[in-house]
């Protein structure tokens, strides 16, 4: 039987909110350990609008906060 088909996060860059509601999310946490080996004191991310840099910052605050779960 063919699974149902996720919700596309349109407009959503809040980390929470797209893992617990189910959303269709493209798995960048690679990123956390790419900062961890390489991340400088400062990080700039150059990339195009619409590219997920909200959305990633959210994901990082997320996991790096001491609150919630
Ligand atoms: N990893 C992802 N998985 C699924 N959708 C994503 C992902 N990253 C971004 N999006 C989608 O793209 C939209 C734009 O992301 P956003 O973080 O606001 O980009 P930026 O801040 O670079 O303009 C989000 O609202 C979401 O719909
Ligand atoms: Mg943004």
């Amino acid at each position: 039987m063919r699974e149902e088909k996720k919700w596309l996060p349109i407009g959503l860059e809040n980390f929470e909110k797209m893992i617990k509601d189910d959303y269709y999310y493209v798995d960048k946490t690679g990123l956390i350990s790419e900062l961890l080996r390489d991340g400088g004191l400062v990080n700039l991310f150059t990339r195009p609008r619409r590219f997920g840099k909200t959305l990633n910052m959210s994901m990082l605050e997320h996991f790096f906060s001491i609150e919630g779960d």
